[in-house]
């Protein structure tokens, strides 16, 4: 089949090269960003009347029959018109003749490309953005559900101190309230047109870009054509904020994966979001957090791959460039998929208040409330850290616990307590005075569940 640039060539390319060259069995993703894009171009080409009205209205009526044909999935499309670009171009001749041709007057695939994939990448975002939304919103839910649930709270993923369980689950929300920040933020500078640069230095026709924006409904042009064609800024930083909020899904899931085991029991999955064992009878897995966490290594690489693309390109278009979508697209679905799958799996955990108790009982992690005690009394912190790890290591000798130790035990370690100490002693009681701003006191969690709300829709 003949190219549409085939003009100054004498002989094709074989089948095979022209398979290594063409970008259409992915691009095609970008068919009606590729369609919106021609319509603004053409519709404002008529407007300068650099086409007829005439011209410009048989061209977007060309355009439309293409439309609805995508929508149909009634276009095929084809290597040998190698992009989406020339595969639509081509069709919009087949379509409505050799006027189709005019199309691309003033124009480059270098803008187009770039246009659509600005135009893409906005209305993902748009929708990603909302589908965290979603999962912190579930992330409230469930933790306004437990604010009251003690668990053991971990540094070293050792026991550390007692916190409320709705407390950990809010330190998620904060995480991904910046990554929705970050995302918004970056759609800035998505919200550009660089319809209008040409290949590189713009058009001798007069062109009306500001229009063309307007109509895609684009904030602002690019200032400098050759900027406008060879920034890839606005998918590196989509890439790199979608690498934040994958690591900080993977956190969660690694947790869940815990939280889910015999050792832990601290939670459920439900069975939506697990899948059983081809020979183990009993096996409940939690393969979908564990593929979240897997699927975190493909977007940093594909961060990793557009970085190093981008390394060493001179100005302006290189076809390199064209490695630009495959990691976006990907990048895009797994997002999309994982944010939902998180939603779900938080709204359908059991929480296992017993086990979470038991293990906060069981344990030493009330140590510094004790020490926090004899500080209070006026013993230096650092005497009664000492005072309290001999106590520990006491416990440990003789199998017990703190709160086990009668009040003479603990008066021979220092004669300034007193009965109160048991009270003190209590997890319940340890996680409720944390009060400080942000801690994990009931009414400072609570606090901030009600500030979440109202900022989530
Ligand atoms: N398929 C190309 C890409 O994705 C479109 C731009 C091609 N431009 C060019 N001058 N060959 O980058």
């Amino acid at each position: 089949m003949s190219k549409l640039w085939g003009g100054r060539f004498q002989k094709s390319a074989e089948e095979w090269v022209d398979e290594f060259g063409a970008s259409i069995h992915f691009d095609k993703e970008l068919v009606f960003e590729d369609l919106k894009g021609s319509m603004a171009h053409v519709k404002m080409l008529g407007k300068q009347g650099i086409l007829s009205e005439e011209e410009a209205s048989q061209i977007l009526g060309g355009l439309e029959a293409l439309k609805e044909k995508a929508s149909k999935g009634e276009l095929t499309f084809s290597v040998a018109q190698e992009d989406i670009h020339l595969n639509l171009e081509k069709h919009l001749i087949d379509e409505i003749g050799p006027i189709g041709g005019k199309l691309h007057t003033g124009r480059s695939r270098n803008d187009q490309v770039a246009t659509d994939m600005h135009l893409y990448l906005k209305e993902q975002v748009e929708s990603i953005i909302g589908l965290i939304e979603q999962f912190q919103t579930a992330l409230v839910e469930k933790a306004e559900q437990n604010v009251e649930t003690l668990a053991p709270g971990y540094t070293h993923l050792q026991r550390a101190q007692p916190i409320s369980f709705g407390h950990h689950l809010m330190a998620y929300f904060w995480m991904l309230q910046r990554d929705k920040e970050r995302f918004q933020e970056g759609l800035k500078r998505i919200d550009v047109s660089p319809l209008g640069a040409g290949a590189l230095a713009g058009t001798t026709f007069p062109i009306d870009r500001e229009l063309s924006a307007e109509l895609l409904g684009f904030s602002k042009v690019y200032a400098n054509s050759m900027d406008a064609v060879s920034d890839r800024d606005f998918i590196l930083e989509f890439l790199s904020s979608a690498s934040i909020l994958m690591m900080h899904m993977s956190r969660l899931a690694e947790e869940m994966i815990l939280w889910s085991s015999q050792e832990f029991q601290f939670i459920e999955m439900d069975d939506a979001f697990s899948t059983g064992s081809s020979i183990m009878p009993q096996k409940k897995n939690p393969d979908m957090a564990e593929l979240i966490r897997g699927k975190t290594g493909r977007v940093y690489g594909n961060l990793f791959s557009l970085l190093t693309v981008l390394k060493g390109l001179p100005l302006a278009y290189n076809k390199d460039m064209q490695e630009d979508k495959e990691g976006m697209f990907d990048t895009v679905h797994t997002l999309i998929g994982s944010l939902k799958i998180f939603t779900g799996m938080v709204q359908t955990m059991k929480v296992n208040e017993g086990r979470l108790e038991e293990a906060v009982h069981n344990d030493f992690s009330n140590a510094t409330e004790l020490a926090d005690y004899l500080a209070s009394k006026g013993i230096p912190f650092r005497e009664a850290h000492e005072i309290v790890g001999k106590l520990v290591l006491h416990c440990i000798q003789h199998q017990c616990y703190l709160a086990d130790l009668p009040l003479e035990k603990l008066k021979e370690a220092s004669d300034c307590i007193e009965e109160d100490i048991y009270q003190v002693l209590s997890p319940y009681e340890a996680v409720k005075r944390r009060k400080s701003l942000g801690g994990t006191g009931f009414d400072q969690v609570q606090l901030q569940i009600e500030t979440a709300k109202s900022l989530v829709k």
